[in-house]
């Protein structure tokens, strides 16, 4: 099917990083090339080993490669997670996104679909604003925004939010999260399936 995907996620305590690798695991399945990827840690090792939970999950991590703008030029589909912050992505993920200049002045984010994930602490945290500010730099970048909308019922059982899958920190991952997560993943490689 021709489907590389790069599925590219910050975390500092773990949510998202779950939430990439279920997405990862369906990808896989459903039979894309999968680059499992993380935005770079912006503070210093230091800063990291101050807090427990932030350290363990860096450690948890250490084997996943950085992202980088070559895996934004090899894949032709992007899967974006990150935790709210202050109602927008944390700033790792957006630095990331900022080193992505040159790659979009050849026109190498064109074409390609996108879609999105967030956690945040609370319920109605900011996750709905922090998948939408994904997709506003899909349009400039001139990708396909591939939402999941409600084109699974379990969706209308994790929530319902159409825009991304959301997780509140500290939630348990259930069946049913799992499978909002795939049915995402699955989608989004099954868009990009056909505009290869
Ligand atoms: C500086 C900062 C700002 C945050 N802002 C919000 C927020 O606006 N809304 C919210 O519900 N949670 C907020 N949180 C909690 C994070 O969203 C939460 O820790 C994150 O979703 C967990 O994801 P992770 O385990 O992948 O790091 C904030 C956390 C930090 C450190």
């Amino acid at each position: 099917m021709n489907v590389k995907l790069a599925i590219i996620y910050y975390s500092t305590y773990g949510t998202n990083f779950q939430m990439a690798s279920i997405a990862a695991e369906a990808a896989k399945s459903a039979g894309a090339e999968t680059r499992l990827l993380k935005a770079a840690e912006t503070v210093s090792a230091e800063v990291v080993a101050r807090q427990e939970g932030w350290k363990a999950q860096a450690d948890r991590s250490a084997h996943i490669p950085v992202a980088t703008a070559a895996d934004m030029e090899w894949a032709n589909a992007y899967l974006f997670s990150a935790p709210t912050r202050f109602g927008v992505m944390a700033s790792q993920m957006r630095a990331f996104i900022d080193t992505l200049g040159g790659t979009w002045a050849k026109g190498a984010l064109a074409n390609k679909a996108v879609s999105a994930m967030a956690s945040a602490q609370n319920a109605h945290g900011g996750q709905e604003a922090t998948i939408l500010s994904f997709y506003a730099t899909a349009c400039h970048w001139g990708s396909i925004v591939v939402p999941p909308g409600y084109t699974d019922p379990v969706l209308f059982k994790v929530g319902g939010n159409p825009y991304g899958y959301s997780h509140t920190q500290g939630a348990e991952f259930t069946p049913d999260a799992k499978a909002a997560i795939s049915h995402q993943a699955r989608r989004l490689v099954s868009v990009a399936a056909k505009l290869n």
